[in-house]
């Protein structure tokens, strides 16, 4: 049985005043939620002890996620923050290789392969996101693309560690669009997810959870998270709306 994980992804949203409401009105709203389904926010950097102080004194299921990390472990790296620090504040996970990051600040598979084993290293859950151009789906190498993803990074991981990690498959042609993947889409690129993870490890494959991104919200995420692939859902612009956020949590 895989874990089933909604998370939502702030991006550079919200003042902490507007976070803390957003969590109070999810702590309200999740309170029934099945004990089964695990929930995680994102918020940016400067909310997160908040965040972290306001679940817990709230008693709340719910988790915090950083939206990213340094690669390097401390010292002169000006504006950088590292796993150690989040892990500090309250995280217990971190997303690495959003396409937004891949795309507007060039991080690289080798990048992210470090930023994945500091967060390892101080024991938070790495989010790894993969997926594809519009381009590259039209020019028929939208495979390839997750799989290179997947091997230069996930690859080389000790299979100790790749038990922690969460993947996520945001097609970036479905990012912030409204134009989300169909969910056989989702499944058929999920399924092969799962293939080339179980190319190096085997053992772990089928116990992997694998989320969806993407222009997901109340309206379509019943039908995504009813494919066999697919674990659950990143979550970006519904996730800044604690209804529609609960909605999509409340569709498995
Ligand atoms: P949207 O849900 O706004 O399309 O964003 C998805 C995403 O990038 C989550 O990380």
């Amino acid at each position: 049985m895989r874990r089933k994980i909604v998370a939502g992804n702030w991006k550079m949203n919200t003042t902490i005043q507007e976070g803390e409401l957003l969590v109070k009105q999810l702590n309200f709203l999740t309170k029934e939620i099945s004990a089964d389904i695990d929930v995680i926010v994102a918020p940016p950097f400067t909310h997160l002890t908040a965040i972290s102080s306001l679940i817990k004194s709230d008693n709340s299921n719910i988790s915090v996620a950083a939206q990213n990390c340094s690669d390097k472990e401390s010292g002169a790296f000006t504006g950088e923050v590292s796993a150690k620090m989040l892990q500090g504040a309250g995280c217990r996970y971190v997303i690495i290789g959003h396409s937004e990051r891949r795309e507007y600040f060039g991080e690289i598979n080798e990048t992210l392969l470090k930023k994945t084993e500091l967060a390892l290293s101080e024991g938070l859950s790495p989010i790894y996101c993969i997926g594809e151009r519009l381009e590259e789906r039209e020019q028929n190498r939208h495979f390839e693309v997750v799989a290179e993803q997947i091997k230069e990074v996930l690859y080389k991981l000790r299979g100790l560690d790749m038990e922690r990690v969460i993947v996520a498959y945001e097609p970036v042609w479905a990012i912030g669009t409204g134009k989300t993947a169909t969910s056989d889409q989702a499944e058929e690129m999920h399924a092969y997810i799962r293939r080339v993870i179980a190319g190096k490890f085997p053992k772990l494959a089928d116990s992997i959870p694998i989320l969806y991104g993407g222009s997901c919200k109340p309206s379509n995420a019943k039908d995504l998270f009813s494919r066999e692939n697919v674990d659950g859902g990143l979550i970006g612009g519904a996730s800044l709306n604690a209804q529609d956020f609960t909605e999509i949590i409340k569709s498995f």
